[in-house]
């Protein structure tokens, strides 16, 4: 299979998609807190996608080659699960900083994203690593547009992170998205400029750093999904999922409650979120 390249009409449904999966995220908000548990989050975003949106949750009995199929209908990483967290009765404390990687299928076409949130009050080097993990996914997002290569989305990434002494996960990437949930390419978060595929108008794929406080090593826990930093190192991660337009870029998983750019990204007012 290559890039699939999405027409008019699919990327109007892809801008669909992107904002049901965005706005999963701004309703789930108000439900982190502390003694709430993973499992209970799990429950009220399969129950706002299939009962309020009548979406379908992506990753619920989600099985790739090699893995069995996922228990639950979003992701949960806290503290130092760097990705693919699967939701269980372990109660959130104060402190803790989870990530919820929301994917819906509204009519056929998936939207995949994720943002960290705070449960009370978390220390500074976790609202550090949050805040460089956000900055590094809009510095990969900002290089994207025709002609630009896949390597300048991971060279931004990895020099922003690596340069305020933080690491990048290899294991995982970005992807390419749309009718199916992973598609070509791969986009990896690390590499050199004008490397790898370049871009073209009509290309959809996620942008989602995994950025961990200590090295970059990870572990998958027994349960087949669950990868934590192998030091135990925070680990944050947050995801769009971007279109390549004629002339620049667009994030499609855009909703009313969407974070803005970072203050260090530039303001061309081309992003929905701006
Ligand atoms: N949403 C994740 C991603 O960004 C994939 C999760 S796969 C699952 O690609 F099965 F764990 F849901
Ligand atoms: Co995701
Ligand atoms: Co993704």
């Amino acid at each position: 299979m290559s890039i699939v390249i999405k027409t008019p009409a699919e990327i109007e449904k892809m801008r669909v998609a992107g904002r049901l999966a965005a706005e999963v995220l701004d309703h789930i908000g108000p439900f982190v807190r502390p003694g709430v548990t993973t499992a209970a989050i799990d429950h009220e975003c399969h129950r706002y996608m299939t009962e309020v949106q009548h979406t379908i949750p992506a990753p619920l009995n989600y099985a790739p080659p090699g893995y069995r199929p996922f228990p639950k209908s979003i992701c949960t990483s806290v503290n130092h699960v760097v990705c693919h967290g699967v939701p269980g009765e372990k109660k959130l404390r104060a402190g803790d900083v989870v990530n919820i990687d929301v994917t819906v299928i509204a009519e056929g076409y998936h939207g995949d994203s994720s943002r960290m949130y705070y449960v009370g009050e978390p220390p500074i080097l976790a609202r550090r690593l949050c805040d460089i993990t956000y900055e590094c996914m809009w510095l990969g997002i900002e290089t994207v547009r025709p002609g630009a290569y896949l390597g300048d989305i991971g060279h931004a990434i990895q020099t922003y992170a690596e340069g305020n002494g933080f690491s990048v996960v290899r294991e995982f990437c970005g992807h390419g998205i749309g009718k199916r949930f992973h598609e070509e390419p791969q986009v990896l978060h690390y590499g050199r400029p004008r490397t790898g595929t370049r871009l073209e108008a009509g290309m959809i794929f996620t942008v989602e750093p995994m950025i961990n406080a200590g090295r970059p090593d990870i572990r998958q826990l027994a349960d087949g999904w669950t990868v934590v930093t192998k030091d135990h190192s925070l680990s944050a991660q947050w995801e769009h999922t971007v279109l390549v337009t004629d002339s620049d870029h667009e994030v499609l998983t855009v909703s009313a409650g969407t974070p803005p750019p970072p203050g260090l990204v530039g303001r061309g007012g081309r992003d929905g979120a701006r």
